[in-house]
C-alpha cells in the first residue's frame, strides 16, 4: 500500500514480458526459471530445442543467435508502447527480486533502454575511449541483461544483420556509442547495479543479505540491491554459491526450500530397484578397511542390484579383499576386483569404474566410494537416488575437524578457497542440498549423465595431461602449508562438474565420516591397534566393548570381592588381535628373576610375558588408559584422580607347560586392571585370581572384562594355576 502511495500508480499498470535464449533446458535454465516463477515472471523462451550456433560465449566471441532470436520475437511486439521487455541470458542467471520492483527502478532511471554494466570492457578493448565517462559505477556495456520499452528495443536488434557467432555484445555496443542512437533511442547503463549485477570483476562487492523468508544480493559499493544476478564470465561457481541461498532456496527461517522438489520415493517404485555400480578405490594403505566392508555390506539396499567393482592398489590389503570376496562373493550380483599388479594410475582406475557403468545400458547409477568413507549411515544410496540429481555427493567429515569431501569455494586463480558458509554446511548448521564446485570421496552420478554430459571417457585422466588435476594438485601442494582446517589434502581426484550440470553435496543427514590414512604404519601385524591417536572414534568402534559405555548410564559393573571391581572394556577383535600381537612378536620372557627390561633387572615375582613397549605399543597404550580407565577409576574410586601413568604395561601368558600360576604378592601400583583376554573352558582350564585378605576368588573371568583393585596393602593376590590351554591376560601398574 505504501508502495503505491509514494509511486504513481502507472508503474503497475504497465506490463514486463521476459525474454531469453535457451536451446536446452539445463540446470542452470531450471534455476532461472524457478527463480522467475517464485516472482510470477512472464517469460518466454527462444530456441528452445535449436541446435546452439552462437559459438563459446565467454571464451570467444559469440552469442549473435541470440540477437537473431530476440530481433524476429520482436518484430511482433514493436507496436506495443506500454510493453516493457527484460531481455537476460538464463544459463548463469537468477531473479533475486521481482517485476514490480524492476519496473519502478526502470522508470527511475528515466530512460527508454537500459543495459546492464560492468568494470571490465568486452569484447574490443580498444572502444574504452569511445565510452561516456562516469563519476562512479560501471563503465562499460554487458549484453547479458537488457531493458526497455518494445518499440525501442526493437528498434535496437532489427539492425542485426550479422551471422550466429558473431558478437552480440559488440554489436550492441556499437549502438550505444554511437552517440546519435544513444540520444534517439533514449540509451543508459546501469552503472550501479540498481537491476543488474554482473558478477565478473565485482565478487568482492557483493553479500548475500538474509530477511525475513527472502535471500537477496547486495551491492556494498553502491549499496544497492541488484534484482538480476548474473554469473559472466569466470563467475559461474560464485553464482551457484548464491544461487544455494537467492532468492529462497535456503534461509535461517525455513532452511532449505527446494530440497524436496522432484524428489523420487524408491518405496513407491512400482517396478524393481535401480542397478547400481559400486565403485571402490582402495589408493593407500587404509586403516579399518574390513570395517569398510562390512559398511558396504550392511547397505540397505538389494544386493542383488549391486555391482561392485574394488580397484586396489595396495598389496598389504589383498588379504582383506580375499576374505571380503570369500565370505560374499555369492551376495551381490557381481565381484569385480583390480589389483596392485595392474598397476592402475588412481586416474586409470576411475576412469575404468566410471566406465563399466558408462558401458552398460542397465546401469542406472554409478556410486563412488574411497575406502577412507565410513558410511554410517546405511540409507545412504537410497538416499542419494531419492534425491534425484545428476551428480551428488554425502557430506562427510573427519572426526571433530572441519575437513570434508567438498570444497565451497574456488579462489579466482583456482585454489581452495574457504566459502562463507564452508563451516556452517560442514557442522550442518545450515541443512540442505548444495551446488558446489569441487567434490571427491564418495559421490552419486547417473548412468545417463555418465552416457551424455559425461561421455567423453578418461574424464579422470592422467593428471599430468589435465589441467584441472593439475590444478587440483597444486591446490594440494599448496595445502601441506594449508590453514588448519582446509579439507583433505590426498583428495586431489576430485570430480568437478561437467559443464552445464550442478554438482551437489547434500547434508540432509549424518552419512558418516572420513578417517584419515595419514601415518598409517603397516608393519605391525595387526595396524589399526595402533590408530588410537589418528582415528580414535574407528578405533573406539573396532576395539571397546559394546556395553563399556552402560558403566556410566547404567553402572553396568560388578563388585565380586570387595574393592575389586569388574567392568567390560575390550571388544573380542581387541583380545584376539593383542593376543596375536604378542605371538607374532613371540618372545615370551620365560617368567625368569632376572629381566633386563625393568630397573634393578631384578623381578621378584615374574611372570612369562612381554612388555607393551616391545611391540611399540606403549603410547598407545597408556593412552588407552587415559581414554578407557581413569573415567571408570573415577566412578569406583571417587575423588581419586588417576594421572594414568604406568611403567608396566605388558601381556601374561599361563600354561600348564611354562608358567600355569603367580604366587601370591602385592604390584607396585596405587591400582591395578588386569584385563582377561581369552575365554575359561574354550581356551584354558583353570585360571582365575584369589584375595587373600578376604579369602574370595573369582575363577570364571570374561574374555574383554578387566578388574581394577587397589595394588598395595589390601589386596595381596595371586593368580590361580592354568590347568589346560593357554590363558592371556594384560596388565598395567597404574600410578606406582
Ligand atoms: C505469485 O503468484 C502466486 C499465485 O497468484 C501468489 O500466491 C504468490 O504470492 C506470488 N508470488 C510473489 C512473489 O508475488
Ligand atoms: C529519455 O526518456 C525520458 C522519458 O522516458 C525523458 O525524460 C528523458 O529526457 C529522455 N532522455 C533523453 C536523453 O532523451
Ligand atoms: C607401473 O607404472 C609406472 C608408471 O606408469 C611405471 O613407472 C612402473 O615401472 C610400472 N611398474 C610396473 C611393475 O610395471
Ligand atoms: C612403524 O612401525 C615399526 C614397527 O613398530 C617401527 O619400527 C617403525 O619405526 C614405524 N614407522 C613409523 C614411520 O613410525
Ligand atoms: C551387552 O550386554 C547385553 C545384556 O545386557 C548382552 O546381551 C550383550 O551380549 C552384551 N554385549 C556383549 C558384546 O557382550
Ligand atoms: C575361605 O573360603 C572357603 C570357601 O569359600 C572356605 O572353605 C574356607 O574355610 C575359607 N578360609 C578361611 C581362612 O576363612
Ligand atoms: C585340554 O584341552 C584340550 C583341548 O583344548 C582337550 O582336548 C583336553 O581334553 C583338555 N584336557 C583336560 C585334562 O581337560
Amino acid at each position: 500500500i505504501k508502495l503505491r502511495k509514494f509511486y504513481p500508480s502507472f508503474f503497475f499498470s504497465e506490463k514486463l514480458l521476459v525474454l531469453t535464449v535457451a536451446t536446452e533446458e539445463t540446470d542452470g535454465f531450471r534455476r532461472f526459471m524457478q527463480s522467475a516463477n517464485y516472482f510470477n515472471y512472464t517469460v518466454k523462451v527462444l530456441g528452445m530445442g535449436e541446435a546452439w550456433k552462437g559459438g563459446d560465449v565467454g571464451r570467444s566471441i559469440g552469442g549473435g543467435q541470440k540477437v537473431k532470436l530476440l530481433k524476429k520475437a520482436m518484430e511482433d511486439l514493436a507496436d506495443q508502447e506500454d510493453l516493457v521487455v527484460l531481455s537476460v541470458d538464463s544459463y548463469d542467471l537468477i531473479f533475486a527480486g521481482g517485476p514490480e520492483e524492476i519496473l519502478r527502478k526502470f522508470q527511475q532511471a528515466n530512460h527508454k533502454v537500459l543495459f546492464a554494466a560492468e568494470g571490465l570492457i568486452w569484447p574490443d578493448k580498444r572502444l574504452s575511449d569511445k565510452y561516456p565517462s562516469v563519476r562512479s559505477g560501471k563503465r562499460y556495456l554487458n549484453s547479458g541483461g537488457i531493458i526497455g520499452y518494445a518499440p525501442y528495443i526493437n528498434r535496437i536488434v532489427s539492425q542485426w544483420n550479422l551471422h550466429d557467432n558473431d558478437d552480440d555484445q559488440l554489436f550492441y555496443t556499437k549502438i550505444y556509442l554511437d552517440p546519435l542512437q544513444r540520444e534517439t533511442l533514449n540509451m543508459t547503463l546501469d552503472h550501479k547495479c540498481q537491476i543488474f549485477q554482473n558478477l565478473n570483476g565485482a565478487v568482492d562487492e557483493v553479500l548475500l543479505k538474509f530477511g525475513t523468508g527472502r535471500v537477496r544480493v547486495r551491492n556494498t559499493a553502491y549499496d544497492s540491491l541488484p534484482v538480476v544476478v548474473h554469473g559472466n564470465g569466470n563467475t559461474k561457481m560464485y553464482l551457484n554459491y548464491l544461487g544455494n541461498y537467492v532468492p529462497n532456496a535456503w534461509n535461517y527461517e525455513h532452511g532449505c526450500s527446494h530440497c524436496d522438489d522432484d524428489v523420487v520415493d524408491l518405496s513407491q517404485l512400482k517396478v524393481s530397484y535401480p542397478n547400481v555400480l559400486v565403485g571402490v578405490f582402495i589408493e593407500q594403505p587404509t586403516p579399518f578397511l574390513p570395517e569398510f566392508f562390512q559398511r558396504l555390506l550392511t547397505l540397505d539396499y538389494p544386493k542383488d542390484k549391486l555391482k561392485i567393482f574394488v580397484h586396489n592398489n595396495e598389496v598389504y590389503h589383498e588379504k582383506h579383499i580375499q576374505r571380503f570376496w570369500e565370505e560374499n562373493r555369492n551376495v551381490f550380483s557381481s565381484f569385480k576386483v583390480v589389483g596392485p599388479e595392474e598397476n592402475l594410475s588412481q586416474g586409470e582406475a576411475r576412469n575404468m569404474g566410471m566406465d563399466l557403468c558408462r558401458k552398460d545400458a542397465t546401469c542406472d547409477y554409478y556410486f563412488s566410494i574411497d575406502s577412507d568413507v565410513m558410511l554410517t549411515n546405511r540409507q545412504t544410496v537410497k538416499l542419494l537416488i531419492e534425491q534425484n540429481r545428476k551428480i551428488i555427493g554425502p557430506l562427510v567429515t573427519r572426526h571433530s575437524k572441519l575437513w570434508s569431501n567438498f570444497w565451497g569455494a574456488l579462489s579466482l586463480d583456482g585454489y581452495y578457497a574457504r566459502s562463507e558458509d564452508y563451516v556452517d554446511i560442514v557442522q550442518r548448521k545450515r541443512v540442505g542440498v548444495w551446488n558446489i564446485p569441487y567434490m571427491a570421496h564418495v559421490y552419486l552420478v547417473k548412468g545417463s549423465v555418465l552416457r551424455n554430459e559425461l561421455k567423453e571417457r578418461n574424464y579422470f585422466v592422467l593428471e599430468k595431461l589435465d589441467p584441472d588435476m593439475a590444478l587440483c594438485r597444486n591446490a594440494r601442494e599448496m595445502t601441506s602449508h594449508r590453514e588448519k582446517d582446509s579439507p583433505s589434502p590426498e583428495s586431489f581426484h576430485m570430480l568437478r562438474p561437467p559443464k552445464g550440470v550442478f554438482m551437489y553435496i547434500t547434508n540432509r543427514h549424518d552419512f558418516g565420516r572420513l578417517i584419515s590414512t595419514a601415518n598409517y604404519n603397516i608393519s605391525h601385524y595387526n595396524n589399526d591397534l595402533w590408530q588410537i591417536f589418528e582415528n580414535p572414534v574407528d578405533w573406539k568402534e573396532k576395539y571397546i566393548h559394546q556395553n563399556y559405555t552402560r558403566i556410566f548410564t547404567e553402572n553396568f559393573l560388578e563388585q565380586p570381592c570387595p574393592d575389586v571391581f569388574w567392568f567390560p572394556v575390550f571388544s573380542v577383535k581387541a583380545c584376539d588381535e593383542i593376543v596375536e600381537e604378542m605371538e607374532h612378536y613371540g618372545s615370551w620372557s620365560g617368567g625368569k628373576h632376572e629381566d633386563k627390561r625393568i630397573s634393578g633387572g631384578y623381578e621378584t615375582v615374574p611372570t612369562d610375558d612381554i612388555h607393551m613397549k616391545q611391540i611399540g605399543f606403549d603410547k598407545e597404550w597408556l593412552h588407552f588408559i587415559r581414554e578407557f580407565i581413569s573415567p571408570v577409576t573415577l566412578k569406583v574410586f571417587s575423588g581419586y584422580y588417576t594421572k594414568g601413568y604406568a611403567i608396566m604395561n605388558f601381556v601374561v601368558k599361563y600354561t600348564p607347560e611354562r608358567q600355569a600360576y603367580l604366587r601370591p604378592h602385592h604390584d607396585s601400583s596405587t591400582f591395578t586392571i588386569n584385563i582377561a583376554l581369552n575365554n575359561k573352558d574354550t581356551d584354558f582350564q583353570g585360571g582365575g585370581c584369589r584375595f587373600h585378605r578376604y579369602n574370595c576368588s573369582i575363577e570364571s573371568p570374561r574374555k574383554g572384562w578387566s578388574f581394577m583393585h587397589p595394588g598395595r596393602l589390601t589386596h595381596l593376590h595371586e593368580g590361580l594355576p592354568t590347568t589346560n590351554g593357554t590363558r592371556y591376560i594384560a596388565v598395567s601398574f597404574i600410578d606406582p
